[in-house]
């Protein structure tokens, strides 16, 4: 199946490694040129170098995406190197997980940030790009915690919190040719849930949860998001596809 994506321009947010770099992967791929953009600076240039030595087309911008001033110049430059913006995926997130009467201002802060103020900025620095484009695709990455898990009260208010956004700019930038849809991954191998100290346990949990018994892989993630951002997928906005293997609870 084309995916129509060929020579589109993709911001991945948080792509040096994990979710994200195996997504900006799969757009690029797809014959997208793709942003990469990270705090990470080194593993996002070479996150790049090494989809360029397979002659893809990929362009690095280091910053926060916290800061309004690092996301107009992230916009800018992949405007001034690409042509445009068509895709963007708000992919940039972390846990702070702790109970609540353990959990600090600042580990709310900064979860809230990271996920909601950086996917509220991101996402309104592209979209004067995608109106006068006629054509735009927003993608959240939420995740199956947006149900509810203990110890993530700030992570699974983030997580509704992007779902809510989305439901809402589907309806506000429908007019304009644009989607806006979430993908909730389940558990997915990354080095992010890797850092967990509990993280073998949550795994063997996560797994008995699933009726599909492996374990996610940052691929299906990948794969759900590069249909998204389509032009087969331009008649679906507002929705959370759960790529959790089967888990909703
Ligand atoms: N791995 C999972 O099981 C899982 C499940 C559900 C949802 N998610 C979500 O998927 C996304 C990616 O997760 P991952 O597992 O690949 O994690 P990861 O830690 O490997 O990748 C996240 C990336 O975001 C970057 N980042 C953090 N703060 C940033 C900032 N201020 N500005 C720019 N970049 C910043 C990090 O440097 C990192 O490269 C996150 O939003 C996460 O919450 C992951």
């Amino acid at each position: 199946m084309d995916l129509g994506l060929k020579d589109k321009v993709a911001i991945v947010t948080g792509s040096a490694r994990g979710l994200g770099a195996a997504t900006a992967r799969r757009l690029a791929e797809e014959g997208a040129k793709v942003v990469v953009t990270d705090i990470l600076a080194e593993q996002a240039q070479a996150t790049v170098a090494d989809l360029q030595a397979k002659g893809l087309a990929a362009h690095c911008v280091v910053g926060d995406i916290t800061k309004a001033a690092d996301v107009e110049r992230l916009v800018a430059e992949a405007v001034a190197t690409f042509g445009g913006v068509h895709v963007l995926v708000n992919n940039a997130g972390f846990p702070r997980d702790k109970y609540l009467v353990k959990m600090s201002e600042e580990d709310w802060d900064l979860v809230m940030n990271v996920m909601l103020k950086g996917a509220f900025l991101a996402t309104r620095a592209v979209m004067p790009k995608m109106i006068e484009q006629g054509w735009g695709r927003v993608i959240n990455i939420s995740s199956r915690a947006h149900l509810g898990n203990p110890t993530q009260a700030n992570y699974s208010a983030a997580k509704a919190g992007l779902i809510g956004m989305a439901k809402a700019l589907a309806i506000e930038q429908g007019r304009y040719g644009i989607t806006v849809n979430c993908v909730a991954p389940g558990f997915m191998e990354t080095e992010m849930v890797q850092a967990l100290p509990t993280y073998e346990t949550i795994k063997e949990r996560a797994v008995a949860a699933q009726p599909i018994k492996r374990v996610g892989r940052p691929q299906d993630i990948a794969d759900a998001v590069a249909f998204l951002a389509s032009e087969r997928a331009g008649f679906i906005s507002g929705e959370v596809v759960h790529v959790t293997g089967g888990r909703y609870g």
